[in-house]
Parts: structure tokens; C-alpha cells; sequence
């Protein structure tokens, strides 16, 4: 599939996530360049009936309009997909992500009280700690594949530090992971609908009974972590369900590991790509590595969108929506977007300011974990270009999906 104008972009096709980054930049610029959002029918799943279609926000202004209003633009009839899952996937996927107030701010209110700043100070030394290990490991090992030698390391080891999950469990956590994250790509999924279904809720589950044994263990023996926190955590009389805990904490390893190690593995791809913007960051560090993980999250936007659904009749930059209307939230491409960006394809470590929605819009539903996910990278970056200030990546074997920009593997050398 090439593009070529926009009647050859269709952002329901599998192809168009497999094409060069460049072109799929390009045709969301075309989509921008249109006076209204446009309209696309439904991708096939094998999940579900094909459903209505929606409206592709790919404007700046859109996407931060519907962000700001979750009344309007709600998340409880599905945020991660753009069908609408059968309910046994709720089980397992239907946490704070997929839902509404008043619910969603209950839960939120519980577990940003566990996920409380003393919670992340305590872990920062373990990335500083973490990193150095994996960088010591990397330059022992000599050029590897970065994605599993180093991007896909660091938030794994944090996220089961920081909920206790033992380190004989890393394992299954990322396989797991990566098959509930792993879009259309045939590698991880299969063209089989009832498989497809079974290996899906079976890594849920396999998730769900982790967490529920070692909430257990923590209710008699409380320890020094997230769980332990969030199995005790009693907020005026409020306390997660265990069914509540199970999918908070598939929502966390599954949002933990898969963005923050793309963002990672976009960042070597990047370097490589943009030897000036190396050197610059190289020549003033300490100086220039906040705004660089900044543009990082911009260019790579590792969440590519989430949805929303209308819950009333509502105009929004000229365009009449209706109620039950889907909409979808390109992130990927409002931090391309001209009117906000000044020559936006351009990586640039020193843009500023730098308002891109990486880590979601304005509101409610605002990436819970922004700031340790900007420790992750800061710290990493750090370690990785002050120690290996050479290595540079190959050609990247990409995740086939729409929903995260994943890199599979990406050969290193240094
Ligand atoms: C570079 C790394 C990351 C990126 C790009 C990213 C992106 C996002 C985005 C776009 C949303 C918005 C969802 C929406 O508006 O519907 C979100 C929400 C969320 N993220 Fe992240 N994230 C990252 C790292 C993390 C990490 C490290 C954690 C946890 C340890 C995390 C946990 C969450 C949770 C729990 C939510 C749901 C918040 C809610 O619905 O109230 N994320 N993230």
C-alpha cells in the first residue's frame, strides 16, 4: 500500500500502519490539511460486529477540546479500541482507562494515593541503579538487539520492583504483555478468532491470578510496594474490589513497559537519524536532556490515539457530532500539527515550548505515569549517552498496530 492523495488513506487498514513512518506522517498531513475530521468505517476484528465508525481528530485543537471534556467525550465505552470489546473483556481490561466519573475518580483518587510521590522518590534510586546494570550488561554483551538487551529492561524491572512482583516472574509479565498489546501483528496474534479470543483473555488472566496471590501475601505480610499499598489502601471507607485491583494493576505492567520502552527504542532510532541533534545534546547534557525526552515523547508519540464516544449532540470547530458518535484521538498526529508545531517533522531537542500531548490531553484521564515514565528515559538516556556516547541503530523491525508505534527489535552498534 502506498498513498498516494487522500483517497488512498484509510486509517482502518492494517497495511497503512506497516508504512514508512515518513509516509504515514505525510498522510496525517493531508488529513489535517481537510476542513472537517474525517470519516472512516470501522477496522475488522475478530472480536467483535463491526461497529459504526468514527471520526480520525487529528488536529491539535481537537484532540485537546475532547480531552478537556470527558462529559462530552467519555472513555467508559471503550478508550484503548476502537471496537467496542464484548463485556468478559472488561474482567481483565476494563480499568480506570476505560471508564467514567464518577467511578473513574474514585479509583483514581484510591491508587494516586498509593502511587504517592514518596512511593516514586523510593524508586527513582532504583533506576539510577537499574540503569547502570543494564548499560554495564550492554557494553559486556557488545552490539545487540536494543529492544531486548536495553529499551524493554528498565520499565519492566521498575513497574515489578514497584508493585513487588519477584524476578522470576519478569518473564511471563512481558510475554503477557506483549500479547495484550500486540495490535494486528501476526507475531504475537493469530488470524484464528477463537484463538485470538483464548490467548487474549488468557493473558489477563494469568496477570489477574499473579496479582490476586500476591495481594494475598501482602494482606498478612505488608511490604514496601505498590501492592501492598493498594491491597490496604482505604480511602474514607473507600478499597479496591480484588476484581478492580487484578485490572488496575494488568492496566499498569501492560501502560508501563510497552510505552515507555517504544519511547526508548524511538530515541536511539532518532539519535541515529539526526547526528545534529546528538551532538548537541552530547556537547550540554545536563542542559539539553529534559527538552530531548520532551521531543522524544512529541515525534515518537508511543500512543498513537485513544477513543472517545459522544455522549450528547455537541459542535465542536464546525463539526456537528452525535450523540453515540465515535471519535479518535490522534496523539501521533496533533503533535504534528503545524499550527502548533513550528516545522514539525523536524526533530528538535531544543523545541520550546513544547505543549505535545504524548502523554494524553488535558483532563481527567492524564497519564498516571508522566512523571515516572520521564524519569525512566531521563535516567536511561543519561547512562546510555554519557557511557556508549557512539551506539546507533539499524533498521527497526516494527510492531504492526494502530494503537502503540512499537519497535520489535533494533540491531545496535557501537
Ligand atoms: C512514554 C511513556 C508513556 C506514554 C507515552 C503514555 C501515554 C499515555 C496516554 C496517552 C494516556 C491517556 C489515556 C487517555 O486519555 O485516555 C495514558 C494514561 C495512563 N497511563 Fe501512561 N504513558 C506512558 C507511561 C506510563 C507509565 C510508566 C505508567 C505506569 C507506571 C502509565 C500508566 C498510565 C495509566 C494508569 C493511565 C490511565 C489514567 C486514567 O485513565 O486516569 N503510563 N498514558
Amino acid at each position: 500500500m502506498t498513498v498516494t492523495g487522500m483517497d488512498g488513506i484509510d486509517l482502518s487498514a492494517t497495511e497503512f500502519w506497516g508504512l514508512p513512518l515518513a509516509e504515514r506522517a505525510a498522510a496525517f498531513a493531508l488529513l489535517r490539511a481537510q476542513p472537517r475530521p474525517r470519516f472512516f468505517a470501522e477496522p475488522e476484528t475478530p472480536f467483535a460486529e463491526q461497529g459504526p465508525g468514527y471520526y480520525a481528530l487529528v488536529r491539535y485543537a481537537d484532540v485537546v477540546e475532547a480531552s478537556r471534556h470527558p462529559d462530552v467525550f467519555c472513555s467508559g465505552k471503550g478508550a484503548t479500541s476502537i471496537p467496542d470489546l464484548p463485556a468478559e473483556f472488561n474482567e481483565y481490561f476494563g480499568s480506570m482507562i476505560n471508564i467514567d466519573d464518577p467511578r473513574h475518580a474514585r479509583l483514581r483518587r484510591i491508587v494516586s494515593r498509593a502511587f504517592s510521590p514518596r512511593l516514586i522518590a523510593k524508586f527513582e534510586a532504583d533506576v539510577r541503579r537499574v540503569a547502570a546494570s543494564i548499560v554495564d550488561e550492554l557494553l559486556a554483551t557488545g552490539p545487540c538487539d536494543f529492544v531486548a538487551n536495553v529499551a524493554a529492561r528498565l520499565p519492566l524491572k521498575i513497574i515489578c520492583d514497584m508493585m513487588g512482583i519477584p524476578a522470576d516472574q519478569y518473564d511471563m509479565v512481558l510475554a503477557n504483555t506483549n500479547i495484550i498489546l500486540s495490535g494486528a501483528d501476526p507475531e504475537f496474534l493469530t488470524e484464528d478468532l477463537d484463538e485470538a479470543v483464548v490467548r487474549l483473555l488468557g493473558a489477563g488472566q494469568a496477570l489477574a491470578e499473579l496479582v490476586t496471590d500476591l495481594a494475598a501475601a501482602r494482606a498478612q505480610a505488608p511490604a514496601e510496594d505498590l501492592v501492598s499499598a493498594l491491597a490496604t489502601a482505604n480511602i474514607d471507607g473507600e478499597q479496591l474490589t480484588s476484581a478492580e485491583l487484578a485490572s488496575f494493576f494488568i492496566l499498569l505492567v501492560v501502560a508501563g513497559n510497552e510505552t515507555t520502552r517504544t519511547a526508548l527504542s524511538h530515541a536511539l532510532m532518532l539519535l541515529t537519524e539526526y547526528p545534529d541533534q546528538r551532538a548537541l545534546l552530547l556537547a550540554d547534557i545536563e542542559s539539553r536532556l529534559e527538552g530531548a525526552v520532551e521531543e522524544i515523547v512529541r515525534y515518537a508519540s508511543p500512543v498513537v490515539f485513544m477513543r472517545r464516544t459522544l455522549t450528547c449532540d455537541y459542535t465542536m470547530n464546525g463539526q456537528d457530532y452525535h450523540e453515540g458518535d465515535k471519535t479518535v484521538l490522534y496523539y501521533y498526529s496533533a503533535n504534528r500539527d503545524e499550527a502548533v508545531f513550528a516545522d514539525p517533522e523536524r526533530f528538535d531537542i531544543t523545541r520550546s515550548p513544547n505543549p505535545h500531548v504524548g502523554y494524553g490531553g488535558p483532563g481527567r484521564h492524564y497519564c498516571l505515569g508522566a512523571h515516572l515514565a520521564r524519569r525512566e528515559l531521563t535516567v536511561m538516556l543519561r547512562e546510555l549517552l554519557t557511557r556508549v556516547p557512539g551506539i546507533t541503530a539499524g533498521e527497526p523491525d516494527r510492531l504492526l498496530s494502530s494503537f502503540i508505534n512499537g519497535i520489535k527489535r533494533l540491531p545496535c552498534e557501537f
